[in-house]
């Protein structure tokens, strides 16, 4: 299970790459060190050094050893939000996890005579320019992380954290390593376009019938709970068991979403890992637990149906 996920992310980490490179274009050289970082992210390699982060990671994949894990290519694999919870407490999304929680950096305010040290040699105008630009970078990514409302995300230095860690690129050996996983991990390339608008499909067949649910379940339990929740109940993700949707409900709906996911928003892409056989026994399992109130639910999000 754990190495499936592993994979996963690897394979996710490349699916995602190429929507992110946008991240590392909207520098502008003045504060890049590196790698191209804003100005937050470059707030964010502070906190990083002071946090002795380094302790226990790398950012070269081949220096990556025991103990030591490497955070090569990291940008563009994680949501800020998931970001939030893993480093208040990485059991969260990870119930085996060994890496400590930061939750005092939740409660460091941003401050600016700390970000004057790290851009030398600017001038005050310059200063003030590139100190309104961190300010709004802090809010795009305090409304990315509260997009539901739920959060209570101030100016602090985890933001900071978050910004530098998911604008890490990958280096060549990672593209490489990567490239080849998902080379072993996806074994077919389906015509999913074809697949969802025919509703005779082996996919819209399979989500169809009822007798699929206890296989969606176990497919559903290794890729989706970490997310989603063991009752589907929320957590990263919405609750799949309510009557509210953001991207729809009706069986139809919901294999778009799975097929094509919503990378943007931290949602993988699942038609570039599993099998329309696959995502149809998830989405007959997924219609199985409507209504099922499971404890600890998610607030509703989107339209109801
Ligand atoms: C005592 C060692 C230790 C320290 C210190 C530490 N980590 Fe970790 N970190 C780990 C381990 C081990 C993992 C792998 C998952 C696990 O076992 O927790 C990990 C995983 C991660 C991951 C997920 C990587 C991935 O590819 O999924 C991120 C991101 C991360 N750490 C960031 C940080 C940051 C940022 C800091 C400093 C604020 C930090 N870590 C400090 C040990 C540590
Ligand atoms: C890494 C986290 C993550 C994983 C793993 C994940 N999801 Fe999601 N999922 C999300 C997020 C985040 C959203 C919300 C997307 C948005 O805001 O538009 C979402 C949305 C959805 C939706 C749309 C819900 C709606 O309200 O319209 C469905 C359906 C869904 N996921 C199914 C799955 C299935 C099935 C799996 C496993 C094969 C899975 N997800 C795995 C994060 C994840």
């Amino acid at each position: 299970m754990k190495k499936s996920l592993v994979s996963t992310f690897a394979a996710l980490l490349f699916l995602t790459f190429h929507h992110h490179c946008s991240l590392f274009k909207n520098t502008r050289p003045s504060t890049a060190k590196a790698f191209n970082l804003n100005e937050l992210a470059t707030y964010g390699q502070y906190v990083y050094q002071k946090e002795k982060c380094a302790i226990c990671h790398t950012f070269q994949v081949e220096k990556a050893r025991h103990k030591i894990v490497s955070l090569d290519g990291l940008g563009g694999k994680y949501s800020g939000l998931w970001y939030y919870y893993m480093l208040a407490d990485p059991q969260v999304v990870n119930p085996e996890a060994t890496m400590p929680g930061y939750p005092h950096l939740f409660n460091t305010a941003l401050d600016k005579r700390q970000f004057q040290k790290l851009t030398l040699g600017q001038t005050p105008e310059q200063l003030e320019f590139s100190w309104n630009q961190l300010i709004a970078q802090a809010d795009t990514l305090k409304t990315e992380i509260n997009d539901q409302g739920e959060q209570q995300v101030s100016h602090s230095e985890v933001l900071a954290l978050i910004a530098f860690l998911q604008q890490l690129p990958a280096s060549a050996g990672k593209i490489k390593k990567d490239s080849l996983e998902m080379a072993r991990f996806k074994k077919e390339v389906y015509d999913w376009e074809s697949l969802l608008a025919d509703q005779t499909s082996l996919l819209h067949r399979t989500a169809a019938n009822p007798e699929n649910m206890a296989a969606g379940k176990v497919i559903f339990n290794n890729y989706c709970i970490l997310c989603h929740g063991h009752q589907g109940q929320g957590g990263i993700g919405p609750n799949l068991t309510d009557p509210y949707w953001l991207h729809g409900g009706k069986p139809a709906s919901v294999l778009h979403t799975v097929v094509y996911g919503v990378p943007e928003k931290g949602m993988p892409v699942w038609g570039n890992m599993l099998t329309p056989k696959e995502i149809g026994e998830i989405v007959a399992y997924i219609q199985s637990i409507q209504g099922s109130n499971p404890p600890d639910a998610k607030a509703p999000q989107g339209a109801k149906e």
